[in-house]
């Protein structure tokens, strides 16, 4: 896990050792600092000559000066080499979640994916950076402030022989009961995260059922109850400060009493080396605070570094095949016993044992109540999923044995929950097609019965579509989609009740297009209106999973009861329409 994320570092690898390079002579000086200065001292109590309590002074200068500057080149450094870090991890994941299939998407759901990709991700950015700024530091400075400290000290560094067991016990109990209750802040971040983005995503449905007052309630307790959590972490880590402080005089007072006895009594010892002893004792108790802080830290964000390797090595469950097809001969769809489950550890199938030859260029129509299997059937041609057992062939070949883009490019499918993007319709339409020329994305448009609406808006195809699509009617966006689709010039389309927002005059125009102009296409529509697939030549009548009658209408007219009904409802009294 670790070594995956050292390997993120890449072009950052210099700002990352240069950092720890600075870092070391910063520590260096600043432990040489305190024995320089207790020279002076000496020095000028001594009442040595004038010159050489110049140069000694100098010497200092010089020291702070270089110690300055490696501080300040290792916070630029660092700051380089960790917002780096971030951004290649980002960058990581992103092309990760590309090669998602919708089933690797559906284990981790696409909020989670995003707090992932931001908030676990700016945690290990600054954890990366308190380690490599506090984690060679720290323990140096500790080792370089004791060794040092016995040196000069002597007898004086017993003080440090009480006080340091002390303080490592005190933070390694404040890290024990600090570190859980910072876990359970930083999971009920992400919850609070998830609410959040489900809100924003859905607010026109929140306005809509006015349940903003609900809202903020859910969003105020589970705000509270992190301030709580919050609060509670932050006290027990607070109580550092008496720790330390406490040590801090228990060092000055035993210093100052056993050093002054032993300067004015036996002289073994001088002021200079009192006071570098606090400035060691000082430089000590904090290089280990500042590593207590490190290990909660460290700890903390390994739980994001976990989260955000799950993501990386997540395998995608749809991958091409060793020896791809790469062209798909016409748009004949076959069913062989096919049986699809969402995942390995569903009760249920969601399709069971589906039989079905569709030869190319037929118009297939599919209706069947909510819930009955009908955009799993779909999804399963273009490969969005992989059958669980039998085989499904397009052109007479497995789709499991095609270059995926191929078949992507061969079946463009208008999904039940479609998509634009922020940018133009042109560039939207694109999406289908980038090299399509202007004639063919009006002739598409045309066929879509989307260029009358399109020709009316202002800017017509530069027309800005925002993100998600929302400045544009239900009905127009699924006129979008389905030109967009078009482009492609698929040998399978798909339409998954994709003309449900659309009229019923311009649904039955839209059909008549792809009768006249894309007869060599196979279609399939799902409808939940039997006008929308009644001229079909063949039409699949779904029911809980498994195809209960095909035929065409007047067939299924004659002998299934679950069409006979549905047509009946739609024909009678309000005219069918929804
Ligand atoms: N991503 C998914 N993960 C797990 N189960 C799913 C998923 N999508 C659908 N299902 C389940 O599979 C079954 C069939 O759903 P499907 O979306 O195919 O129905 P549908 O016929 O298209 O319904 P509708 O007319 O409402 O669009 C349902 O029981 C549904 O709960
Ligand atoms: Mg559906």
């Amino acid at each position: 896990m670790l070594k995956r994320l050292l390997a993120c570092i890449r072009e950052y690898k210099a700002a990352t050792i240069l950092t720890l390079v600075f870092i070391l002579g910063e520590a260096v000086i600043e432990t040489l600092i305190p024995t320089k200065t207790a020279d002076l001292i000496t020095f000028v109590n001594d009442g040595s000559p004038m010159e050489m309590v110049i140069r000694t002074g100098l010497i200092l200068t010089a020291m702070a000066i270089v110690s300055l500057a490696c501080g300040t080149l290792a916070a630029f450094t660092c700051s380089k080499a960790a917002t780096g870090l971030s951004k290649n991890l980002r960058h990581d994941l992103f092309a990760q979640v590309q090669k998602y299939s919708f089933q690797n998407i559906d284990k981790f759901s696409s909020s989670s994916l995003v707090t992932r990709m931001t908030t676990d991700v700016n945690n290990v950015q600054f954890a990366f950076m308190m380690i490599i700024r506090m984690g060679l530091r720290s323990p140096l400075m500790f080792i370089l402030s004791v060794i040092a400290a016995y040196r000069m000290g002597g007898s004086l560094a017993t003080a440090f022989v009480v006080v340091i067991p002390l303080l490592v016990v005190g933070l390694a109990l404040i890290g024990k009961f600090a570190l859980p209750a910072f876990r359970s802040v930083f999971k009920k971040y992400d919850r609070l995260n998830e609410s959040v983005e489900e809100n924003v995503r859905g607010m026109r449905v929140v306005k809509g059922f006015s349940r903003e007052e609900h809202e903020k309630e859910k969003f105020g307790r589970a705000s509270e109850d992190i301030r709580k959590d919050f609060t509670k972490a932050e006290r027990i880590v607070a109580l550092n400060q008496p720790l330390m402080t406490l040590c801090m005089y228990f060092d000055m007072v035993f210093i100052l009493t056993v050093g002054t006895h032993m300067a004015v009594v036996d002289r073994s010892v001088d002021i200079g080396q009192i006071s570098a002893m606090i400035t060691y004792g000082v430089q000590i108790l904090m290089s280990l605070m500042f590593l207590s802080m490190i290990y909660v830290m460290v700890t903390m964000s390994a739980e994001s570094l976990k989260r955000i390797d799950e993501v990386l090595t997540e395998q995608p469950t749809l991958v091409n095949p060793g020896q791809p097809v790469m062209e798909v001969t016409d748009g004949s769809i076959d069913f062989e016993n096919v049986s699809f489950k969402y995942s390995a550890q569903a009760k249920r199938s969601a399709l069971e044992n589906i039989s079905l030859h569709i030869p190319t260029g037929t118009t297939v129509g599919i209706l069947g109540g909510t819930g009955s299997s009908k955009s799993t059937l779909v999804q399963l041609i273009p490969r969005l999923y992989d059958v669980t057992e039998g085989t499904l062939k397009v052109g007479g070949t497995d789709v499991r044995q095609y270059d995926l883009e191929t078949l992507r490019d061969s079946v463009a499918m208008v999904l039940q929950k479609n998509e634009l993007f922020s940018g133009t319709i042109a560039e939207n339409l694109r999406w289908g097609n980038e090299n399509a020329s202007d004639e063919e994305i009006t002739h598409a448009c045309r066929l879509a019965q989307a260029e009358e609406f399109i020709e009316r808006f202002p800017d017509k195809y530069e027309t800005y579509i925002e993100q998600g699509g929302t400045n544009v009617s239900g009905g127009q966006k699924q006129r979008l989609c389905i030109a967009r689709a078009l482009l492609k010039k698929p040998k399978i389309l798909i339409l998954d009740d994709s003309t449900s927002a659309v009229d019923t005059k311009t649904d039955q125009l839209i059909r008549q297009g792809f009768r006249e102009f894309i007869p060599e296409t196979t279609k399939i529509i799902i409808a939940q209106r039997v006008a929308s697939v009644q001229d079909a030549d063949m039409i699949i009548v779904m029911d809980n999973g498994t195809i209960a009658d095909v035929g065409t209408h007047e067939e299924l007219l004659s002998r299934s009861p679950i069409y006979r009904e549905v047509f009946e409802q739609q024909t009678s009294g309000n005219g069918g329409e929804d």
